[in-house]
């Protein structure tokens, strides 16, 4: 029996596909290792999101040597497509985050017989088959990971993942309900749903906050999140939701991305900084004790320091309990990368650690119970 071992690298939604990878790969007769040592196929299933994520990629791929067939999936490999083969020697093969449903016959090929091919690419699909979600695989016996919608239509200025991922699409709710009776009836009584958008989610008459009405009355399930969410799709009726579902975490992932008006605008996101601040208000004043946490880029092309400075002057007003910050990292396709990035890169890290120091204080002093601790 071969022995496979996955990588995974990036979101919550790859560590999902890896379970579906594993689910698809279980079936077709193969065994899957916890390490890479004992294991004759290596997959790595990567992320684009940043430079750094690839270059990571690259240097883990870089280092493998002789026998193992090693497969790029995922982002990385919707990205660079047959390029890969040129970047590495080493990979085998190459399928994208669409065309994962495909690694069982890509494996099947490269192991010879009628079809002996020694590279093979899958990058072509726009849409998986619903079918691979139902392998009953799951990781984790108490949590399960369930994706409502795939790709994004977002085209934020900066972000490669509708190019990878492609546009948005939603699963049915009555598969997505059925997964989730599945997942619970395996033990899993925590359940977090996914989306690059989730409350964007829309079958026929059934929209995010229904479908969160629908997990939650679901029998056996314990706890209900779900990851992430858009300001500009973020209204009253779904904080209301959030407070009044009793399973539903009552917490909050609202990516701000800047304090700047012209940053947002030139990032497309949708929103302004007001905007932003009245619905947070309005989270707020609807989820009593509710948890905040976002994310912020900083040093977006031409981002002055008084842009960075309306940026961390909002950081500190609004007291996120968390805030993931990322450098800008130029993408390939992306509107953003054709701004010239002017700013040094000792620049971007000088407001990333300012940013950083800020946000770790406001996080402590939240933890500590001191909600109005000056920082
Ligand atoms: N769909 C989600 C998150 C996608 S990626 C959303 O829109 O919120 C997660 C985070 O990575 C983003 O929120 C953003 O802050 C960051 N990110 C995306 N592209 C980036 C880039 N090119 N450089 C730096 N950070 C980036
Ligand atoms: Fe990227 Fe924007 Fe879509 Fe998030 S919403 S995945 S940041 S394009
Ligand atoms: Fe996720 Fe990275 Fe792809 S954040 S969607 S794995 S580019």
């Amino acid at each position: 029996m071969k022995k496979i071992f996955i990588r995974t690298l990036g979101c919550q939604m790859n560590i999902r596909d890896s379970e579906v990878i594993c689910g698809l790969l279980k079936k077709a007769g193969y065994q899957i290792c916890s390490s890479d040592g004992e294991a004759d196929i290596v997959i790595f299933n990567t992320c684009s999101v940043r430079q750094h994520a690839e270059d990571r990629v690259w240097s883990l791929i870089g280092s493998y040597k002789g026998s193992k067939i090693i497969g790029l999936v995922g982002c990385m490999a919707q990205n660079y497509k047959e390029r890969a083969f040129q970047r590495e020697a080493n990979i085998s093969f190459v399928a994208g985050p669409q065309d994962i449903y495909k690694i069982p016959e890509i494996l099947d090929k490269l192991a010879g017989g009628e079809f002996f091919e020694r590279k093979i690419w899958e990058v072509d699909s726009s849409q998986r088959p619903e079918e691979i979600y139902h392998t009953g695989f799951f990781q984790d016996k108490s949590h399960a990971y369930v994706v409502i919608s795939e790709g994004c239509s977002n085209f934020c200025s900066y972000c490669v993942v509708p190019y990878v991922r492609g546009s948005l699409r939603h699963r049915k709710s009555k598969n997505i309900l059925m997964e989730i009776q599945g997942a619970i009836s395996n033990g899993a009584a925590r359940i977090t749903l996914l989306g690059q958008n989730v409350n964007a989610y829309q079958d026929n008459h059934i929209n995010f906050t229904k479908l969160l009405e629908q997990a939650n009355a679901l029998e056996g399930l314990a706890e209900l999140n779900f990851f992430t969410s858009h300001p500009k799709d973020a209204n009253a009726g779904f904080f209301q939701a959030i407070r009044d579902l009793d399973k539903l975490n009552k917490s909050l992932h609202l990516p701000l991305q800047s304090g700047s008006d012209r940053i947002l605008k030139l990032m497309n996101r949708g929103y302004s900084v007001k905007e932003y601040l009245d619905l947070i208000d309005s989270y707020r004043r609807i989820v009593k004790g509710g948890l905040l946490t976002t994310d912020i880029i900083v040093g977006f092309p031409t981002e002055t320091d008084e842009e960075f400075e309306e940026t961390y002057d909002l950081v500190k007003k609004t007291r996120f309990n968390a805030a993931y910050i990322f450098k800008y990292s130029p993408r390939p396709n992306t509107k953003a990368a054709k701004i010239a990035d002017l700013l040094s890169k000792e620049g971007k890290e000088k407001r990333h650690k300012k940013l950083l120091d800020l946000q770790r204080r406001i996080s402590n002093s939240l933890r500590a119970g001191n909600k109005h601790a000056k920082v």
